[in-house]
């Protein structure tokens, strides 16, 4: 029987995770199925639960994308550290009824850095932009990693100052740094050697109001969003930042999750390449 996999979302069509997935499992032949479900937007669960009773094989697991992530955070019967401190989960696993919550967005942006570009976050003064649930998701991860410095920055200065001091306060972590919150005024006269952006500002073409100075020299500009020129990556361009966008920390969170499932790391490489050369 072939274990299966999904990913629920909405919108859906355009998603990248059915053919990662098929190239992880084709690589470390891996038997099994990963479709895309489109759901309505008041019933998740019910589609989680429909997805675990049909089917041939046996339901092993989940992503979830938008706008499900908070709602799986809370359809988990267990959540992992990184799961908890994102508020999100992307990362279903079923094991004998139980639901174990896990979110790999932060461990794949990391890998990454690290692995991809080169670009260990240890040492280095982080600037994220953006206070909602795609900055949230990275915070822990990236702390984690020992940067000099992680000063998260949004339009509203006031999200961003309560973001920096939950995860400030966040308990049990060997943390060395407290990242600080700001507006974008006060980013003037400040350096930053990563730059990641965490809004959703690109998606609406708006380019965000970032002094030059931010990006330091050999700075690496990192959008989340992939598959277009943000006004950020021109911007960081112009400033001459090295620049990334998000189709590679998407490649590593599913191949965290793949992991996750399977046992087996993926090499990401070739799907990168592959993804890359066929948007
Ligand atoms: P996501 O889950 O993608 O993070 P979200 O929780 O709605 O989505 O958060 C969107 C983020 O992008 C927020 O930080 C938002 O800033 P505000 O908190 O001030 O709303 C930021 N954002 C969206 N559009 C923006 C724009 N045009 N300029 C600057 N920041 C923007």
């Amino acid at each position: 029987m072939t274990d299966r996999y999904a990913v629920f979302g909405n919108p859906i069509g355009h998603s990248k995770s059915p053919r990662i997935h098929a190239m992880f499992a084709a690589q470390t032949g891996q038997d099994i199925s990963y479709e895309a479900i489109l759901v309505d937007k008041d019933s998740f669960p019910a589609a989680v639960d429909a997805f675990i009773a049909g089917g041939e094989g046996p339901a092993r697991g989940a992503n979830v994308t938008v706008p499900f992530k908070e709602e799986a955070f809370r359809l988990a019967t267990r959540r992992t550290a990184r799961a908890e401190a994102a508020g999100a989960v992307n990362t279903l696993s079923f094991d004998a009824g139980a639901i174990t919550g896990d979110n790999t967005d932060g461990a794949g942006l990391v890998r990454d850095l690290k692995n991809n570009l080169g670009c260990d976050p240890a040492g280095r003064r982080i600037l994220l932009l953006g206070a909602g649930g795609a900055a949230r998701g990275v915070i822990l991860p990236l702390l984690l990693e020992g940067p000099a410095e992680l000063v998260i920055a949004n339009r509203t200065e006031e999200t961003a100052a309560r973001l920096a001091l939950e995860f400030a306060r966040l308990p049990g972590c060997a943390i060395g740094v407290k990242p600080d919150g700001l507006g974008f005024p006060g980013l003037a006269g400040r350096q930053f050697d990563l730059v990641i952006n965490a809004t959703s500002a690109g998606l609406s073409g708006t380019a965000l109001p970032l002094p030059a100075c931010v990006f330091a020299p050999r700075c690496i500009a990192y959008e989340m969003v992939y598959g277009r020129e943000t006004p950020f990556m021109s911007q960081a361009r112009g400033a001459g930042a090295r620049v990334a966008d998000g189709l590679g920390m998407l490649v590593e969170q599913a191949a965290e999750a793949f992991f996750i499932w399977r046992g087996v790391r993926p090499r990401t490489a070739p799907v990168l390449a592959a993804l890359a050369k066929v948007p």
